[in-house]
C-alpha cells in the first residue's frame, strides 16, 4: 500500500495527536472550584497536591514548583556550586537537566547510557568521577528506572549527592520503591504531556529534613510566610526576607488539575501498560522495528513508548518515517536527541558525535509512539497498522 506521504490513502482522517491529556469532568470542576474559591495562587490546595504525591511516592516530603527545570535548579543550588564542580549526568535527555547545571555556573559531564535502558550507565559514571564530582543527576528516562543500586553505591562515601531527573517516572520503582524516596532528591514534571499534568509544574521529593525548609524558601523570594498565610483569616502578618529566593512556586488553579489525576494515578497506568503491551506484541514479529526493552529490576512508568527504527533494513532514516507517520494521521516524538549532539554541546564544549557513541547510535533511530490513558482500541490498531505499511513500503 502506498504511503499518504507518496500520494497513497492515509489510515487516519483525523490526525492522533501525541500526548494528548487526559481531563476528565472532576478535573474541570476542581479548576471552576478554585476560580470560584476566590482563591488562585499558592494555598490549600497545592498544599493539598504535595500531601498527596509524598503520600504516592512514600516520600517524606513533597515540595511543588513550577516545573521539573525549576525542581533541577533548587535542588541543585543547595549545593552552592562553583566553576570547577562538576555534575555527572546524562546526554540522553531534555536539554533542562543539564542547562540548569550550566546556570549555576558549573559543568556538565556527561556519561554516556546503556543500550536497552537508554539510562547513563554506572560504569561510564564511575570513569568520570573526580575530586570535583559534587552530584550525579541521573534520568529515569521514559519511565524507566536509572540504575540507582549502583549510582547510590557509587555517590555513597564520597559526599557526592545525588539528585534524579525523574520527568517521566511518576510511577517509576526501583526494586520495589518508589524513585521518589531514593537518593536526595527528586524531581517531577507535570508538563502538558506527562503523566499527571498541570498545564507546566513540578515537585521536589526528599528525605531530607536540612533540605525541605530551604527549598521552600528559595521557590518562594526566600520570605519567611507565603501569601496563603499573610493573608488569610487571622490577618496579616508580617513577613522577613531572609535569603533572595525565586519565584517558582506553583499555583491552586494548576494544583487543582492534578487532585483528581493523583487519584486515578494507578487506572492511567494500567491503560498505559495495556496499550504498551499491544504494541509490543505486535511490533515483535515485524521486522524494522525493535521494542522497548523492559525494566530488569523495578516497574517502568509507561510514560513514553520509544521503538527503535532498524535502518540497515529501511530505505528511509526515522526522519523520515516520522513525517511519513504524521502524513498517516499519527502525531509520534523523539526522545530525545542526544545533547552532544545540539549545537550548543557540540560547538561550546567540543564534543564529536564518537564521544558518547551509545547514545549518538540511540538518538538516530529512536522513535516514540502515542501512549496515553485517553487512547482508544483503535487509535492502537491504527497506530500499528501505520508502522506495519511504512515498514512494508519502505524495506529495503
Ligand atoms: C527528561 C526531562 N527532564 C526535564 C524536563 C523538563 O520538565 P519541565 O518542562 O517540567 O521543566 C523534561 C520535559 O519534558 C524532560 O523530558
Amino acid at each position: 500500500m502506498k504511503p499518504a506521504i507518496e500520494g497513497g490513502t492515509p489510515v487516519r482522517k483525523d490526525f492522533l495527536v501525541f500526548g494528548k491529556p487526559v481531563i476528565r469532568e472532576a478535573d474541570i470542576a476542581e479548576v471552576v472550584d478554585t476560580l470560584r474559591s476566590g482563591w488562585i495562587g499558592h494555598g490549600p490546595k497545592t498544599e493539598r497536591f504535595e500531601r498527596m504525591f509524598a503520600e504516592y511516592t512514600g516520600a517524606e516530603h513533597a515540595v511543588s514548583v513550577n516545573s521539573c527545570t525549576a525542581a533541577m535548579y533548587l535542588s541543585l543550588g543547595l549545593l552552592n556550586l562553583d566553576q570547577d564542580d562538576e555534575v555527572i549526568t546524562s546526554p540522553m535527555t531534555y536539554p533542562s537537566t543539564a542547562n540548569v547545571v550550566l546556570h549555576h555556573g558549573a559543568k556538565a559531564v556527561f556519561a554516556d547510557i546503556c543500550e536497552d535502558s537508554c539510562n547513563i550507565d554506572p560504569d561510564e559514571i564511575f570513569k568520570k568521577i573526580t575530586p570535583r564530582t559534587r552530584a550525579i543527576l541521573p534520568v529515569h528516562l521514559h519511565g524507566y528506572p536509572a540504575d540507582m543500586e549502583r549510582i547510590l553505591d557509587i555517590a555513597d562515601g564520597q559526599n557526592i549527592v545525588v539528585i534524579s531527573d525523574a520527568a517521566h517516572a511518576t510511577e517509576t520503582l526501583c526494586k520495589d520503591r518508589h524513585v521518589g524516596v531514593l537518593g536526595d532528591a527528586t524531581c517531577f514534571s507535570f508538563y502538558a504531556t506527562k503523566n499527571i499534568t498541570t498545564a507546566d509544574g513540578g515537585m521536589i521529593t526528599t528525605n531530607r529534613a536540612d533540605w525541605v525548609e530551604r527549598l521552600r524558601l528559595l521557590r518562594m523570594h526566600g520570605v519567611t510566610r507565603n501569601a496563603w498565610n499573610r493573608f488569610q483569616e487571622k490577618g496579616f502578618k508580617f513577613y522577613d526576607t531572609v535569603t533572595p529566593g525565586y519565584k517558582l512556586n506553583l499555583t491552586d488553579l494548576q494544583s487543582a488539575m492534578a487532585l483528581h489525576q493523583m487519584e486515578r494515578i494507578e487506572e492511567s497506568y494500567e491503560r498505559r501498560t495495556q496499550v504498551w503491551n499491544e504494541y509490543s506484541k505486535a511490533f515483535s514479529s515485524m521486522k524494522g522495528i525493535e521494542i522497548p526493552s523492559e525494566p530488569v529490576y523495578g516497574r517502568h512508568a509507561r510514560h513514553l513508548y520509544p521503538a527503535r527504527l532498524v535502518l540497515d533494513y529501511l530505505k528511509i532514516d526515522r526522519d523520515h518515517f516520522l513525517e511519513a507517520l504524521k502524513a498517516e494521521g499519527i502525531g509520534a516524538g523523539i526522545h530525545f536527541i542526544s545533547l552532544h549532539l545540539h549545537s550548543f554541546y557540540a560547538d561550546t564544549f567540543g564534543y564529536k558525535p564518537q564521544d558518547f557513541p551509545v547514545a549518538a547510535k540511540v538518538s538516530e533511530r529512536t522513535l516514540s509512539l502515542p501512549i496515553s490513558p485517553g487512547l482508544e482500541d483503535i487509535d492502537i490498531s491504527d497506530v500499528i497498522k501505520a508502522c506495519e505499511k511504512l515498514l512494508t513500503y519502505y524495506a529495503r
